[in-house]
């Protein structure tokens, strides 16, 4: 049920009167009153007073935005929340719960402007070194590449750039592109079902070199290059060397991480069936994210 509303101020009323909703007070009540008897020409006046007095708060209150409950023309003023979420625009910008200052939506819109624009920027580096590799690939794959950065916020340093070709419930295939340098952080595909028994991969290098480790040997002087914040998070260090045409496949289940070397990589991968989900990181606050 609405709220009743009453004129908060006396210029609503005014207002009114001069926006044609009710006609000038004094001129109605003139018009209203013939001339004759005086005694009845004064109630005549009395009586149109009080019509027009009870038509002027009907429809100053319609005219006006304030409540009874509001104690002053400030208030009343003030835009009320549910009128500005039922702009459409609003709505799809705007999450509930956002406060007021968010609500133009303008800095959410730039950030995803930014994002997008970022995210073709790496994919567009990314296809580049595809090309270098003479790998094709379709527009479609282009755009749907997975740009990884393990939710770390750091992809030139820990992340890389993923092209799913396939993935169905018996295999998958995959390209991975590295950029200089980065790095995909230390993890295992464990078991997952009685009928699943885990991930397993082969790596084949198509461009550049690549750094792989996995549980053995450590390597005196490993090639991977590891900023110190990282270094805890990458246990195996058993340095597999991959160049163009190697290959190395991993079993089940087997911990594992690599890096590109100056120039970048492209790594084929074929595997048994992906479920990023059920991929196990070393680092606990990894989180597998794409964009
Ligand atoms: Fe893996």
């Amino acid at each position: 049920m609405m709220p009743f509303r009453i004129p908060c101020h006396e210029s609503d009323a005014r207002t009114a009167a001069r926006l044609g909703m009710i006609p000038n007070i004094k001129n109605l009540a003139e018009a209203a009153v013939p001339s004759g008897n005086p005694a009845r020409k004064t109630g005549k006046k009395r009586l149109a007073a009080m019509f027009l007095i009870t038509g002027t708060i009907f429809l100053g209150s319609w005219a006006s935005p304030c409540r009874a409950d509001e104690p002053g023309r400030g208030a009343a003023r003030r835009r009320e929340p549910e009128a500005v979420g039922s702009s459409p625009v609003i709505k799809n910008l705007v999450p509930a719960g956002i406060g007021a200052e968010r609500i133009s939506g303008k800095p959410e819109k730039r950030r995803s402007e930014m994002e997008k624009f970022q995210a073709e920027k790496i994919r567009a580096r990314a296809a580049a070194m595809l090309e270098k590799a003479g790998i094709v690939i379709t527009p479609l794959e282009r755009e749907s590449m997975e740009i990884v950065d393990f939710g770390l916020g750091d992809l030139e340093t820990m992340g890389l750039e993923i092209i799913v070709y396939e993935n169905n419930d018996r295999y998958c295939a995959k390209e991975l592109v590295l950029f200089p340098r980065q790095t995909c952080a230390e993890h295992r595909h464990p078991r997952v079902s009685d009928q699943n028994i885990g991930k397993q991969e082969t790596f084949r290098c198509r461009f550049g070199e690549v750094y792989l480790y996995v549980p053995g040997e450590p390597a005196a002087e490993p090639r991977a290059v590891v900023p110190e914040k990282y270094r805890k998070y990458l246990t195996v260090w058993h340095e597999i060397i991959l160049r163009p045409g190697d290959q190395y496949t991993l079993a089940p289940n087997t911990l594992h991480w690599f890096q590109a070397g100056d120039q970048g990589a492209v790594v084929s991968e074929f595997s048994s069936t992906s479920t990023d989900e059920n991929d196990i990181f070393t680092d606990p606050n990894i989180r597998r994210v794409n964009y």
